[in-house]
């Protein structure tokens, strides 16, 4: 079976409707909505921040270590059945600290999960911090500062929430930081923010990877830029038509990029949120662009390209390797 590697997935964005209300009667948390129907109701977003809105709301639920432990785990098992072998899962720290939740208590549980997905899954797993953009770059430093006192290894740091309106620059200091402790860098820019907010990204924050980078298309210059460095785009096309970034799937320029030499990766980004896991984005891309074995292949063997695993481990998930 074709290995997949899933790098734009926000842990919190997995959280199913039936987990919401299990945890919220585990933790005696009054939700606001009547039942499951009333809350699958809300599902219909007009844009960013409109999910981002039902999406931190519904988070409330989450409280103890085994809460978090129980969330990564269940998307863990789903991921496995989608072809995952290799995660590289955003965490976003601050949504939970900024309620009362201990650090050493949301980190513990998804690293407990994580530190079990290769036995328990086959999927190599790592984790990277996401700052909230909305917050002062002042509460990202100590967010990163907390998971550093934790112990709790990362793999590397995000960003991500909220984009118009957010300066990149004020980031700038605790992406060095996390770069000279030798993490991995990525960040959203261009979801909602035009093509300057993924420049700042290259050029501001120095990422590996662009986050979605959809509103790069709209500069020619950028694109160019974008295939000399190989630079991956990880692109989330479900995601993008329920926030109405585009107007439906057929308008989504992934396809295209492929087929002009980016190097673009599908993602699931929020997959209890916008109609779908790993397995069902990219069904629905065959599906609506007529996309050949050879292309999907090329989306697979890009998205082991663009993880962070180590050449050796991309070698075997890509069938090169010994031990394949
Ligand atoms: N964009 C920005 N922030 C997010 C998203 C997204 O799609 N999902 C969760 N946090
Ligand atoms: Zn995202």
């Amino acid at each position: 079976m074709t290995a997949w590697a899933e790098l734009h997935l926000h842990l919190e964005g997995t959280l199913e409707p039936e987990l919401i209300f299990a945890l919220a009667e585990r933790n005696d948390v009054r939700l606001p909505y009547a039942d499951l129907d009333d809350l699958r109701s809300r599902y219909d977003f007009t844009d960013l921040q409109s999910f981002l809105d039902l999406y931190y709301t519904n988070m409330q639920v989450l409280r103890t270590e085994q809460d978090f432990a129980d969330l990564t785990d269940a998307y863990l098992a789903r991921a496995q059945r989608a072809g995952i072998k290799r995660a590289e899962v955003f965490f976003d720290l601050q949504a939970h600290t900024a309620r009362g939740v201990a650090p050493e208590v949301a980190l513990g549980g998804v690293h407990r999960a994580l530190d079990a997905a290769e036995e328990r899954y086959g999927i190599s797993a790592g984790l990277i911090l996401t700052f909230l953009r909305h917050l002062p770059a002042e509460e990202a430093t100590t967010a990163y500062q907390q998971v550093v006192d934790s112990g709790v290894p990362l793999l590397g740091v995000g960003l991500c929430s909220t984009e118009l309106g957010y300066p990149t620059e004020p980031f700038a200091e605790v992406f060095a930081r996390a770069r000279a402790d030798g993490l991995r860098t990525v960040a959203h820019a261009g979801e909602e923010g035009d093509a300057s907010y993924v420049r700042l990204a290259l050029d501001v924050l120095g990422v590996e990877r662009v986050d979605h980078g959809v509103r790069a298309v709209e500069d020619d210059e950028l694109i160019e830029r974008l295939i000399a460095e190989r630079m991956p785009l990880t692109m989330c096309p479900l995601s993008n038509v329920r926030l109405k970034v585009v107007p439906d799937l057929a308008a989504h320029p992934i396809v295209g990029l492929l087929r002009r030499g980016v190097r673009v990766t599908v993602n699931s980004d929020d997959p209890a949120y916008f109609g779908g896991y790993l397995d069902d984005v990219v069904a629905a891309l065959r599906e609506a662009f007529a996309l050949s074995e050879a292309e999907i292949a090329q989306l697979a063997r890009n998205s082991i390209e663009a993880s962070f695993a180590s050449d050796v481990e991309k070698a075997r998930l890509l069938g090169e390797g010994p031990g394949h």
